[in-house]
């Protein structure tokens, strides 16, 4: 039997890949223009990282890592997002104490959820993150929801709905928490054993249950915006003035809870509204995480940020219709007519990829023909061609494939005649 990928990953053929790198490439030049800086951290950590970081009764937590024993006897985890690295990272070495703050950071790379696979969820997904530690300020929740939006709208997405909520602080959380407890324990046998394990280790995620959606007691539950403290309810204020300042449109949902515990007050998601999109609607999301840092070992420093996976993004252009461009252009083709001039054209195809001339040769010894379609199809803007009188006479024959227009050309000035253009 022939070996295919594991279920829940995929390869990424060339044409796809394309997309990849015109998508990662549009994302890496937003963040030099909302200034933040690359991190790279491992792709596995120690498991307790993300017991203590993303939270033990979470999904992920529970049912969703890739979690492996070392030879060395060590419990190590292939990440299944990024926040908790970076929040390592920056207490490791000490970042806090650098003069740049507050420190903002993105990166990107693969993340690993043994989930469900279906459309828009893969055991191996991409995702694209910034995080923004040291300042608690509400015009930086502001800036990190204009900066997950934009990584969409430059891209030319449209149909886009920006849903947020304040998740307070932990006097308002713990509040809330009560509320949420005295509301569901009359009715908790009628829920999934899930939710009735949520009631006891964090009542909140039973606002994030699919299977208890429709019940009665999910339709009444306790708004956490009821029980938001004066200090979090103007935190959410101004977060919301912020965005009006920027003309950035948004609803708030007070049922948005997110799926990882370490969130504090401002809580997103970026959904798609595309006809066509798949079920999972969520392209990304993000949030406010003030005790984090000091959960790991750091100080008492906030930070806030959001990931979105590269997967769905590229299925929220393919609803839209969107069109990425490419650069795939070929400058010049050689083609060599003869066992002597293969030489030749080794040395010229080397040269001007030297001088930075995109170049390509035929390498199955086609005939002339042959050589020539090989061109056509690749685009090329040029072909050189070499036959034995040029190698005696040290010169090519360049071509301008759209023109038609040729010219002899000394083999040394080749690169400079393609540069100038005719
Ligand atoms: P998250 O909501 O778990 O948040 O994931 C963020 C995004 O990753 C999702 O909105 C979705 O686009 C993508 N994603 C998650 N799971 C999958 C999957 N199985 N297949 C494809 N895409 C997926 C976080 O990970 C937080 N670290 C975000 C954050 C950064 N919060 C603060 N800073």
């Amino acid at each position: 039997m022939n070996i295919h990928v594991p279920r829940g990953t995929e390869d990424l053929l060339p044409e796809t890949a394309k997309k990849w790198q015109a998508i990662e490439e549009q994302l890496i030049h937003l963040a030099q223009i909302y200034h933040y800086k690359e991190i790279r951290t491992p792709m596995f950590e120690r498991t307790e990282l993300f017991q203590r970081s993303v939270g033990d009764s979470t999904d992920i937590v529970q049912k969703e890592m890739y979690t492996f024993q070392d030879r060395g006897g060590r419990s190590l985890t292939l990440r299944p997002e990024g926040t908790a690295s970076v929040a390592r990272a920056y207490v490791q070495h000490k970042i806090h104490g650098s003069p740049e703050q507050p420190t903002k950071l993105y990166y990107m790379g693969p993340m690993f959820r043994y989930e469900r696979p279906q459309q828009g969820r893969t055991r191996q997904f991409t995702q694209f993150g910034i995080e923004a530690i040291g300042s608690a300020h509400p015009a930086i929740d502001a800036e990190v929801m204009a900066f997950a939006m934009a990584c969409y709208q430059s891209l030319g997405l449209k149909s886009l709905k920006l849903v947020i909520n304040s998740l307070g602080d932990k006097e308002s959380r713990e509040a809330h928490r009560n509320a949420l407890v005295d509301h569901f324990t009359p009715v908790k046998d009628e829920l999934c054993q899930d939710c009735q394990n949520r009631l006891e280790q964090n009542p909140l995620r039973l606002l994030d249950c699919k299977v208890d959606r429709d019940h009665e007691a999910m339709k009444t539950a306790p708004s956490i915006l009821d029980y938001l403290n004066e200090e979090s309810s103007r935190y959410f204020e101004h977060v919301k003035k912020h965005l009006d300042a920027m003309g950035i449109d948004y609803v708030v949902d007070d049922t948005l809870v997110r799926g990882l515990d370490y969130y504090t007050h401002t809580a997103f998601e970026i959904m798609s509204e595309a006809d066509g999109f798949g079920s999972i609607t969520t392209l990304s999301g993000g949030g406010r995480y003030n005790g984090l840092i000091e959960e790991l070992g750091g100080p008492d420093i906030s930070g806030i940020g959001f990931a979105l996976s590269i997967e769905r993004l590229i299925m929220a252009i393919e609803a839209e219709g969107i069109e990425l461009e490419y650069d795939e252009t070929v400058d010049c083709y050689v083609i060599a007519i003869g066992e002597d001039a293969k030489y030749t054209a080794s040395n010229v195809v080397y040269q001007l990829r030297k001088d930075g001339i995109k170049t390509d040769q035929d390498y199955l010894d086609k005939k002339m023909k042959g050589q020539f379609k090989a061109a056509d199809r690749i685009g090329a803007a040029y072909v050189c061609i070499i036959g034995e009188d040029e190698v005696n006479q040290g010169v090519a024959n360049v071509k301008n494939q759209q023109s038609g227009e040729q010219k002899t050309v000394q083999i040394k000035d080749i690169s400079t005649e393609i540069k100038a253009g005719f």
